[in-house]
């Protein structure tokens, strides 16, 4: 196992009921602004929750945020806080709207030029506003991580940056936000989470037993609740048990002291600046290409994880890993989510772009950084 140093002081409170405990996180005399969506709040009862428990508060309200959040939307916010002096930031959301808050938290306290610059360029981020953070989405664990993904729009690009300073004062999770999620929108969340715990677990072998066991609990409880949850929204027990994977499985627990991928996330994003697809559902066509041209470099753990999450145990190694490859796209489909380019519409001409984007770019990707552009056209030409 590497070295490693681990710190995560995001507050989870967690439960049936928890929203109105947001009144005893945000510091008295705040003035808040509070972030949402496109509106799913005001149909399924957060925004009122929200606005009873904080009623002695001053609250600026921001919606209008889109799902892959846009710089341009965030800027938009950050003129508003600016002008009307707001030191404290609530986001009621998604992912989405979790990542543009976090975002607009570094760019009102940025002092390196252009806020761009903090994704382009990965310029430091030295302070940022106090957020909190209430989940309407178990997907992306940026609940319990610093980490947020933002979209220029004007270029079409999709980045992410990364840096404590956005954690979450505090996170509530109330699984019954689950009830009114689209089929679609869980189905997202159960295969984002799924292949967060991938990223940081289908590398090579440091001998990190716990890190393995944790990564493989969190898989096999996904590959469990997630049919609960899709054939009756309403089970509680199984909407708990969703919403805590999604979060763990990306709050930097599993990834202590292990090598770590995020190929599947680099070439995602692409497919979403270019194409609108869903996160998870770019995620879910490109992990089967890197399983399938990567099987040298990840192959102990790529047996390990045929045997522990499928009981794979016949036939020769290779056999093996296309048996858990196959098994894996037939868990994503099981949830709806298609896993090859045609089903999305999708030809060579995007492979073409997203390899001439990669050959601009001069870094490698991968556990072993040693994925370039070339061996990324070999990955997507898999999926076609
Ligand atoms: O906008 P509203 O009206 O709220 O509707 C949203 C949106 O249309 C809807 N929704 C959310 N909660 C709902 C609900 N509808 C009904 N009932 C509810 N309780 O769902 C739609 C999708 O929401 P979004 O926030 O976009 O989804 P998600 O949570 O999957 O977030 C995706 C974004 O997170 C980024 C992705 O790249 C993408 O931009 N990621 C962030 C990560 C992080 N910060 O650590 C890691 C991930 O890998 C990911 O990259
Ligand atoms: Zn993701």
């Amino acid at each position: 196992m590497y070295n490693f140093e681990y710190k995560n002081p995001v507050k989870i409170i967690f439960g049936k009921n928890t929203i109105s405990n947001v009144v005893k996180e945000i510091p008295k005399g705040s003035k808040i602004l509070m972030t949402f969506g496109g509106g799913s709040i005001k149909q399924n009862g957060v925004y009122e929750q929200v606005k009873n428990a904080l009623k002695d508060f001053g609250i600026i309200e921001f919606g209008g945020i889109e799902a892959n959040p846009h710089y341009e939307t965030c800027m938009k916010a950050v003129d508003l806080i600016k002008k009307e002096k707001i030191d404290f930031l609530l986001s009621v959301g998604g992912g989405s709207v979790l990542d543009a808050t976090k975002f607009i938290a570094a760019a009102v306290c940025f002092e390196g030029g252009d806020p761009w610059n903090i994704c382009a360029k990965q310029a430091v981020v030295k302070d940022a506003l106090p957020l909190g953070a209430i989940l309407t989405l178990p997907a992306t664990g940026s609940e319990m991580n610093g980490n947020s993904v933002i979209t220029k729009a004007e270029t079409q690009e999709k980045t992410p940056f990364s840096t404590p300073k956005v954690m979450p004062q505090f996170s509530i999770l109330d699984p019954e936000v689950v009830y009114s999620l689209p089929d679609k929108q869980i189905a997202n969340g159960v295969v984002d989470a799924f292949i967060h715990v991938l990223e940081q677990y289908l590398t090579f072998d440091v001998n990190s037993p716990i890190q393995d066991r944790f990564a493989e609990s969190i898989l096999s409880t996904l590959i469990e609740e997630g049919p609960k949850v899709l054939a009756n929204k309403k089970d509680y027990e199984a909407a708990a048990n969703f919403m805590w994977s999604a979060t763990v499985a990306l709050n930097g627990i599993i990834a202590v002291g292990v090598p770590q991928d995020w190929a599947t996330h680099t070439i995602g994003h692409d497919l979403t600046a270019l194409h609108g697809i869903d996160h998870a559902r770019t995620l879910a066509i490109v992990l089967p290409g890197i399983m399938h041209v990567k099987r040298d470099n990840k192959k102990d753990k790529l047996l390990q994880y045929g045997k522990r999450i499928w009981g794979i145990t016949a036939g020769t190694d290779n056999e093996k890993i296309d048996a858990a490859i196959s098994k894996t796209i037939l868990f994503f489909e099981s949830v709806g989510i298609q896993t090859t380019f045609p089903a999305y519409g999708l030809t060579t001409e995007t492979i073409d772009k997203i390899v001439s984007r990669f050959k601009k770019r001069f870094y490698k990707i991968g556990e072993k950084a040693d994925i370039g552009a070339e061996q990324i056209r070999e990955i997507l030409e898999n999926r076609l």
